[in-house]
This record gives C-alpha cells, sequence and structure tokens, in this order.
C-alpha cells in the first residue's frame, strides 16, 4: 500500500532577471509505503530540497500529481530552524497547539531524543548536535504519518553524527513512521533507508532504485554498512557529492 505517491513530470524555476529558466526535477516518480523508510540520494544542487518543497506542499508549482497520506506531515529541515527565543519546551508545544496531553507528549518526545532535561532551556542555548535532536523530537511529537527529512545531520562531527543516526535508526523501528530522507551521504541512505532512490545531477532524474539487504542489527555495525554501500553505489570511490561538479 503506497502512502505516498510522487510524480513529478517537470519542476522548473522561473528565469529571473539575466539568470535563465531552470530545469531542477525531470520525470521523477516513486512511491512510499506504510512504514517504508526511503531514502533520496543524489548530489548536492541536484533538487532534493526543491522536491521534499513540492512533497510537503510548501511550492505548488510544478507539473505532476504528489498523493500524500492522511494526517500530520512533519518536516526536518537542512538547519533546525528552533525559534531561538522560546524554550525548547514552548518549540514542542507551538507544533502540538492545543493537544490536550501536550506536557505529556513532549517529555516522552525529549526522552526518545535522550534530551529529558532540556525542556525549560532556551534554543538559542543548545548546541548544533542538540538543537538537531530537539528538531527531531519535534518532528515525532506531533505523531506524524509522513516524516520528511532534509539532510538532518549535516555540519556535525562523525561521532555526532553516528550518535544520532543510531537514535534515529530506532525511533523509526519504534514508531513505524513511514519516512523520506534526503541525503548526499550514501553511507547515511544505506544506513537508515529499506530503499534508496539514486538521483542524478540537475535535472535529477531517477537513475537507480536500490534495495538495502540489512537487517536492524546490520545497520548498527560500520563495517557492514560500509560494504552494502560498495557493493550497492560501486562509484563511491568518486563521491557521489563530486558529481554535480
Ligand atoms: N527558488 C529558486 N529559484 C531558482 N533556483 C533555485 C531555487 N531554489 C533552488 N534553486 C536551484 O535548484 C537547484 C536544486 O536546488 P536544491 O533543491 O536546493 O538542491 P539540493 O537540495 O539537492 O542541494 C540548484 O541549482 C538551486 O540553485
Ligand atoms: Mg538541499
Amino acid at each position: 500500500m503506497a502512502a505516498l505517491s510522487v510524480v513529478v513530470v517537470r519542476k522548473r524555476f522561473p528565469a529571473v532577471g539575466a539568470a535563465p529558466e531552470k530545469l531542477v526535477l525531470h520525470d521523477l516518480r516513486f512511491r512510499v509505503a506504510a512504514g517504508e523508510t526511503v531514502a533520496v540520494l543524489g548530489p548536492s544542487g541536484c533538487g532534493k530540497t526543491t522536491l521534499l518543497n513540492l512533497i510537503a506542499g510548501l511550492d505548488r508549482e510544478f507539473e505532476g500529481r504528489i498523493e500524500r497520506p492522511a494526517g500530520r506531515l512533519a518536516f526536518v529541515f537542512q538547519e533546525p530552524r528552533l525559534l531561538p527565543w522560546r524554550t525548547v519546551e514552548d518549540n514542542l508545544r507551538f507544533v502540538l497547539d492545543g493537544v490536550p496531553d501536550a506536557s505529556a507528549r513532549i517529555r516522552t518526545a525529549l526522552g526518545e531524543v535522550e534530551l529529558p532535561e532540556v525542556g525549560p532551556v532556551y534554543a538559542s542555548r543548545l548546541s548544533l548536535g542538540m538543537a538537531r535532536r530537539v528538531a527531531l523530537a519535534r518532528a515525532l511529537v506531533v505523531r506524524p504519518s509522513l516524516l520528511l527529512l532534509d539532510e538532518p545531520f549535516v555540519s556535525l562531527d562523525q561521532p555526532t553524527a553516528w550518535r544520532l543516526r543510531l537514535l534515529l535508526l530506532e525511533l523509526l523501528a519504534r514508531h513505524r513512521t513511514t519516512t523520506l530522507i534526503v541525503t548526499h551521504e550514501p553511507r547515511e541512505a544505506v544506513m537508515l533507508a529499506d530503499r534508496i532512490l539514486l538521483l542524478s545531477a540537475a535535472p535529477a532524474r531517477l537513475r537507480a532504485e536500490l534495495a538495502v539487504p540489512l537487517s536492524f542489527d546490520e545497520r548498527r555495525e560500520q563495517a557492514r554498512i560500509e560494504a552494502v554501500a560498495r557493493a550497492l553505489l560501486p562509484d563511491l570511490r568518486e563521491p557521489i557529492a563530486a558529481e554535480a561538479a
């Protein structure tokens, strides 16, 4: 059963001044099943954020058709985008908007991202790693029927990024949330996704669709992830991110 169905025939940005019209996405079709985690893997600038904006309904200017599941959608942006002058708890309460058991849900969500104490802390005081975890809690606290993640672990040091990926892996397994994660990191895609949609450089087309043959436990072992990444993505030695150049 498809929870999400995406057909983008064309997405272009119009000419502005001397800059010509730009075709960013071309003939992109895929589905995501309920409970599945799919990664969209492609070089920087290929159109991944543009695609998420279409799926989220933030940008409606495209040719095609997108069917989303009923229920709430959660979007973890490339930057955490917390309200800096509000406490962490208020940042979460804001998206819950009058839900009766909001306080209990906020406590649970912060516990799940291993930050049970930060509720009263101003968001501006958080490290980037903590802010990314709070952004994840803010997404999960609404119990989304579709979770969209845009490179949620960029700009973190490697050990922190690894810990946060482990945390996300566990949370997705626990909640079985239908998830689309966008990344330019092949190993991140292999670790987290059931299936990888490999995009070309802009205008982004689907180059390949790859099932990831790893169990939950195997996904926690870096050597396994490395082996599968090299088997699935033979051009890994030339980093996929370099293709845009
Ligand atoms: N609002 C916009 N107007 C014109 N061009 C844009 C706009 N947003 C993005 N682009 C261009 O579209 C391409 C894809 O951008 P983006 O979706 O952000 O890529 P990615 O997230 O894969 O790095 C880039 O060349 C970018 O410069
Ligand atoms: Mg992007």
